[in-house]
């Protein structure tokens, strides 16, 4: 039996296929190279020293898609694969909801026919808005404020329906915080394709010379230091937590959500400062105006996760600056 990952070449989706091999898991990977590159393939076999089979495809495309059904005896698919840019979303919201929700759409359709029941699906924090109070619990009720966000908010709703359709669907929706951080090897890890919207990659950027500085986002906020913050979380525990999410979901049915963060705040100029002095490398920044739609704190109720998943997060801040400098300083160019 194996285990399809949509978008398995991406950040995420390539940290949770090592974790996958590293159990000894059969891997079927699949990713349209909309946001990764090939070479990520080779690196998780450099780590793992294990294969698995890939196939290059668009869930937008039925016909192929299905192909992979009738060629695998597939047991449980986790699906990482969307654009995830917010900025972007905003202003394509049509390719947006195409790829993301018509893709998943086409994506359960073929799981039905082929009666694969179990899902993990890559959500986000961003489905608990602007309006909760921190740390978001799961039962809070969920907005959005860009496209991106809103279809993550779909896309749940969808696989609600669908579980209370056919009860022998298993369904876990895993609310993603801030995941960065990268292998402890420094062969994989976060590789945008333009300039970085999110913090970590544009800071990784400006230390190893690529950017000149890094724009903070405002210092008004009312935070301890007034710059937003964050519950960033290490790649590799957030791809633990998949693997917990995967072994429930195949011996239960029902469907649940669950914050993957580790239930502390960062504020930006704290991440600068614990980048900084655990790399030895400075950082250039300068405050600018706040970012639209940015909310002041984000930051997670973990106890769900840790009593129902049997998981929680072991990696520390310092142990996330350290390896996503690693990262970047052995492949200032990404993937290229
Ligand atoms: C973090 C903090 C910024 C960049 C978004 C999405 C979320 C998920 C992760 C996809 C904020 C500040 C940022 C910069 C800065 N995306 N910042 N300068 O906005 O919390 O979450 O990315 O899955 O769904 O909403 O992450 O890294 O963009 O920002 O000062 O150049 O860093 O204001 O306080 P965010 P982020």
């Amino acid at each position: 039996m194996s285990i399809l990952i949509t978008g398995g070449a991406g950040y995420i989706g390539s940290h949770t296929v090592v974790e996958l091999l590293k159990k000894n898991f059969e891997v079927i990977v699949v990713d349209d190279f909309s946001n990764s590159k090939h070479e990520v393939l080779n690196r998780i076999k450099k780590i793992t020293g294990k294969s698995f089979t890939f196939y290059e495809e668009t869930l937008l495309n039925k016909e192929g898609l299905e192909n992979i059904f009738k060629e695998n005896n597939i047991e449980a698919v986790i699906h990482f694969a969307g654009y995830k840019a917010v900025g972007e979303s905003v202003e394509k919201p049509l390719k947006y909801y195409r790829n993301n929700i018509i893709g998943t759409i086409t994506l359960m359709e073929l799981m039905n026919e082929y009666a694969v029941k179990n899902m993990v699906f890559s959500s986000s924090a961003t489905v608990y808005g602007m309006n909760n109070v921190v740390p978001f619990k799961e039962t809070m009720p969920l907005s959005t404020t860009n496209p991106y966000g809103t279809t993550k908010m779909f896309i749940e709703q969808i696989l609600q329906d669908q579980s209370i359709a056919d009860k022998d669907w298993s369904t876990a929706l895993l609310r993603y915080f801030n995941p960065i951080g990268a292998h402890e090897s420094g062969l994989i890890g976060e590789d945008p394709s333009e300039v970085p919207n999110n913090l970590m990659p544009y800071l990784t950027q400006v230390a190893v010379g690529k950017r000149a500085k890094l724009s903070v986002f405002g210092d008004t906020y009312k935070t301890p230091d007034g710059t937003g913050v964050r519950d960033y979380i290490h790649v590799v525990d957030l791809a633990k937590g998949h693997i917990q999410a995967l072994e429930k979901v195949l011996h239960s049915t029902g469907i649940e959500a669950y914050n993957l963060g580790t239930g502390k705040g960062t504020s930006v100029l704290d991440l600068v400062r614990t980048f900084e002095k655990e790399n030895g490398v400075d950082i250039p920044y300068e405050i600018v105006e706040p970012r639209a739609g940015d909310i002041a704190s984000s930051y997670a109720d973990v106890s769900k996760a840790k009593e129902e998943l049997n998981w929680e997060t072991k990696l520390t801040i310092d142990d996330m600056v350290r390896d996503s400098w690693n990262w970047q300083k052995n492949n200032p160019n990404g993937y290229e």
